[in-house]
């Protein structure tokens, strides 16, 4: 991924390189994002429902290469559309409620296939009680639910964007339904409703530039916080230290200041070359 040096992408048949590197080093659980060939994307984002796409038969490669890794899956529509948002646009707007009525479906199919977390960061109102509904009836009582609930409107997901395909394709900004970067109530409420609906944890994004919030959330409601070291975080760290405008030594600070703030996990792309060189025993 040219924005993020060291970053890959990784076909089916190549993962076993990318999870036997997060096995070795202990790596609890991989998230896994797909790059969707634009010829299947739609303006419904179609292939998310699609039971054999790339992230379902990558569900199970993982699972065969190493039955014990978690597995998170991102529940959002971004990958799929034609459009790159999360959602479905009709009359020129995110609708939440339609969009909703896809994402439980996403959601189910992710379970089936054998996910472990299944992770929404589409941002919708409302989802998080909806897919618990799904997953309770179809007997899926173990899966968990992390909620992206403290999920900012950020200029820091660029490198992403470009990793999946989508930032040539958005027309439009995603404020209509991630958080104004202004606003810290908002964050709270976002996560009390979404631990009301069922959600088992809450992941605040990005993380670097809203320590506050991490530490908010887990002084207010003692859950699980996890903190989402995002792409352009990584790769502006990663272009300093290129240009020997920081030591290498700054990602293990930066990593350690999410565990100060208070998140019990951090997802991050730095997370294999952090062990390699510093926590590895
Ligand atoms: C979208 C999604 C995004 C990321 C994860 N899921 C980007 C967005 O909201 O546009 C960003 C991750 C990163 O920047 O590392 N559902």
């Amino acid at each position: 991924i040219n924005s993020m040096p060291g970053i890959f992408r990784y076909s089916l048949d190549r993962l076993d390189e990318i999870i036997s590197r997060a096995s070795k080093n202990q790596i609890p659980a991989v998230a896994i994002f797909p790059l969707i060939d634009s010829s299947k994307k739609d303006n419904k984002g179609t292939e998310a429902l699609n039971k054999n796409n790339v992230v379902c038969n990558a569900i199970h490669q993982i699972k065969k290469l190493n039955k014990n890794i978690g597995v998170i899956c991102d529940v959002a529509l971004d990958p799929y559309t034609s459009h790159g948002h999360d959602g479905l646009i009709i009359k020129n707007e995110i609708d939440n409620d339609e969009t909703n009525k896809i994402l439980v479906k996403q959601a189910l199919i992710l379970a089936q296939a054998g996910c472990d977390i299944i992770a929404p960061s589409d941002m919708m109102d409302g989802r998080i009680g909806l897919i618990r509904n799904v997953l309770e009836k179809n007997k899926f009582f173990n899966i968990q639910i992390l909620s992206y609930a403290a999920k900012y409107a950020s200029n820091f997901y660029s490198p992403f964007r470009e990793a999946v395909g989508t930032s040539s394709n958005l027309k439009f900004d995603k404020k209509s339904y991630q958080m104004d970067y202004k606003n810290t109530e908002e964050a709270l409420l976002e996560v009390k409703l979404d631990l009301d609906e069922g959600a088992d944890f809450v992941m605040v994004k990005p993380a670097l530039a809203y320590l506050d919030i991490i530490y908010k959330i887990k002084k207010k409601f003692n859950v699980p916080v996890f903190a989402y070291n995002v792409s352009g975080e990584y790769s502006l760290i990663k272009n300093g230290i290129k240009s020997s405008l920081a030591n290498e030594d700054i990602i293990l600070e930066v990593i350690y200041s999410f565990k100060r703030a208070g998140a019990n996990a951090i997802v991050s792309y730095f997370a294999n070359e952090v062990i390699e060189k510093y926590l590895s025993r």
